[in-house]
């Protein structure tokens, strides 16, 4: 793990670092992420969800074609994602361009996700939480088709996060805190070190 405390320089390539500290994309167990978009009064807002997969195109996450986020995201297509480590030992910010992801991409994530993940890709909407528990449970058993090799419900909508700024920060025990920022700067990233 490459660690932002000690000497060793961590290099140009914001994903050399990214690679580093998040699972590969086969990794079943996905990091969450708070996205944070802005909402259609201006506030911003935010929910957590599972990064889905990572290359350098950007950050892909998936969800409801007719959630709140989605709306937001077609007013404004940018985004930050935050994503952080147990202990206070790291934390990532995302900030970026947010473009549809591909479908292969979203073919591939769908399979890989749990049964009860893919039933809530057909099933979860604002009807369903409406009603009482017993209506929820009967409603929970419908029959959908939830098998990995089954093609994602038609509500299932990916997403990527390319980012214009990466910053990796960095706890300490025995020192202050601090972050590396890579800010895009042309085809390339431009460095910089920051207080934490
Ligand atoms: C741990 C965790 C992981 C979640 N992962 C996702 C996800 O990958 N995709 C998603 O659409 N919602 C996910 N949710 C639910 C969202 O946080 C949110 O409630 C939902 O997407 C509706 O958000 P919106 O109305 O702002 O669009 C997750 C929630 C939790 C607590």
């Amino acid at each position: 793990m490459i660690d932002l405390q000690a000497d060793a320089d961590p290099g140009d390539d914001p994903w050399e670092l990214v690679a580093d500290w998040l699972p590969a994309d086969d990794d079943a167990d996905r990091p969450q992420a708070v996205l944070s978009t802005t909402g259609a009064d201006g506030y911003p807002n935010a929910r957590t969800v599972l990064v889905s997969a990572v290359d350098r195109s950007g950050f892909a996450f998936h969800t409801h074609r007719s959630s709140r986020k989605v709306a937001e995201l077609d007013v404004l297509p940018r985004a930050a994602l935050v994503l952080s480590w147990p202990g206070s030992t790291r934390q990532l910010v995302v900030r970026g361009d947010v473009v549809p992801d591909a479908d292969a991409s979203a073919a591939r994530v769908w399979a890989a996700r749990s049964d009860h993940l893919r039933r809530l890709a057909w099933l979860n909407d604002d009807d369903l939480a409406a009603r009482d528990r017993a209506g929820r449970v009967a409603a929970w058993a419908a029959d959908v088709p939830t098998d990995a090799g089954s093609p994602p419900a038609p509500s299932w909508v990916g997403f990527r996060v390319a980012p214009v700024e990466l910053t990796f920060w960095a706890g300490g025990a025995d020192t202050a805190s601090r972050r590396l920022q890579f800010r895009r700067d042309g085809s390339g990233w431009a460095r910089r070190w920051l207080a934490g």
